[in-house]
């Protein structure tokens, strides 16, 4: 008796992208099979289709001409939210700034206020509509972060929301609990720290609802103690801290983000080498967000000092209401023409690096044996032109644990 197992071959492909702990680890004329969901072989199509014909596969995909890379992880989004501020853009584009917008009741206030009054069900659906979008550019993976809530009800609303989108659609949501995203109207600061760590996280840590904690560490936002006191408390509920740093102003986030050794620093557009440091030692990833910078029209972080320092850099979308675009594509062509990244460490960064930055090691992000089955196929010949063509997707196919979920061909 044969056992008759089920498998997905994708074969002879022009360049095949695992990643490694080195580094990308890019093989040409190569295949990768998956089993149950993960990698069972990855390497010269030669070597891959003996074990694992295309002819007697449940799913084969002829990739010749092509690049098959991990599917992409964005570790920092804001993709559950309710309202519209594409008025803010034009706003901006006049010369207002964000900070201004934000005085004027706009920015994250106004997607509060419209979040309050959204039923749970609608922010669902508008969650799996931005995830629809994440999936066509090549993301397999994308962290979500709650925060336009800012109240018991509402964060827990928001975090329940992204559970239900996570359950119905093929891309993984890792769930973040940001209360400490904004102080709401008529509350102090330091009350309203107390009423994130007294009430809010129990009620989250209590339903299980999230994995991570961040907090907004800026100056006029919350402070390095603030900041502290919040991801300290999410700690003791178990959750994993994460923090924008040092995005506007330099306070001394990214140094928090060592000393709690949170999973991820992120923005650090005004981080020195000093603070790249810290976090290299510290085993935190920093997340650099060439697409808010792009979106605010600032300077770019410097990824060359995070590389010199020796951290795995991530890249992430931020996807925003300021920042509206969900595509993991357009931040790796972002990162190369804006920040100056090499196409493989922006590739890397949107892969390995992103899944490092969210806890996940050697989940997705590679393509290696025993690694997550969530492929990209794109319609180049090797990862350079990914970012080489701007402006439209490469992206073909994506595979979910081996199972196609995205195809354009
Ligand atoms: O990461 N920095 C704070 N939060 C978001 C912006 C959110 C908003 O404007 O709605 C960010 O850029
Ligand atoms: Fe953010």
């Amino acid at each position: 008796v044969v056992a008759v197992t089920e498998y997905t071959v994708v074969y002879d492909a022009a360049q095949l992208v695992r990643n490694s702990e080195e580094g990308l680890d890019a093989v040409a004329d190569a295949a990768v099979a998956v089993e149950d969901g993960h990698v069972a072989a990855a390497g010269a199509t030669d070597e891959v289709v003996r074990a694992y014909p295309p002819e007697n596969a449940a799913v084969a995909v002829d990739a010749s001409g092509k690049t098959v890379l991990p599917g992409f992880v964005d570790p920092h989004t804001h993709a559950v939210f309710a309202g519209d501020r594409a008025d803010e853009f034009t706003a901006k584009l006049r010369g207002k700034t964000y900070q201004e917008i934000a005085a004027e009741g706009g920015g994250i206030l106004r997607t509060v206020r419209a979040v309050r009054e959204t039923p749970r069900e609608v922010l669902v659906r508008n969650l799996l509509s931005h995830l629809d979008e994440m999936l066509a550019h090549g993301t397999t993976t994308a962290e979500v972060k709650s925060g336009y809530g800012l109240s018991v009800e509402s964060e827990t609303k928001l975090l329940a929301a992204i559970r239900d989108a996570d359950e119905r659609h093929p891309v993984d949501v890792v769930p973040t609990f940001m209360g400490a995203h904004a102080v709401p109207d008529g509350w102090e600061t330091d009350d309203y720290v107390d009423h994130v760590i007294e009430e809010q996280l129990p009620a989250v840590a209590d339903r299980g609802l999230a994995e991570f904690c961040d907090v907004f560490c800026e100056e006029g936002i919350f402070s390095v103690e603030q900041s502290r006191r919040v991801l300290a408390a999410g700690s003791e509920h178990g959750l994993t801290p994460k923090i924008h740093a040092e995005e506007f102003e330099r306070i001394g986030g990214a140094e928090l983000a060592a000393e709690l050794g949170a999973a991820s620093a992120d923005h650090l557009l005004q981080a020195t080498p000093e603070d790249a440091r810290a976090l290299a030692d510290a085993g935190v990833v920093p997340v650099l967000l060439p697409g808010t910078a792009f979106a605010l029209d600032a300077d770019y972080a410097d990824p060359e000092q995070f590389a010199a320092a020796g951290a795995e850099v991530a890249i992430a979308t931020d996807f925003n209401p300021n920042c509206f675009s969900q595509s993991m594509e357009f931040a790796v062509d972002l990162a190369c023409h804006g920040m100056r990244m090499d196409p493989g460490s922006a590739v890397r960064a949107a892969t390995a690096g992103a899944a490092a930055a969210i806890d996940r090691p050697d989940g997705p992000g590679r393509l290696r044996e025993g690694d997550l089955g969530d492929i990209v196929i794109a319609d180049v010949p090797d990862y350079e032109h990914v970012p080489y063509n701007f402006g439209v997707s490469t992206v073909e196919t994506v595979l979910k644990a081996g199972k196609i979920v995205h195809d354009t061909r």
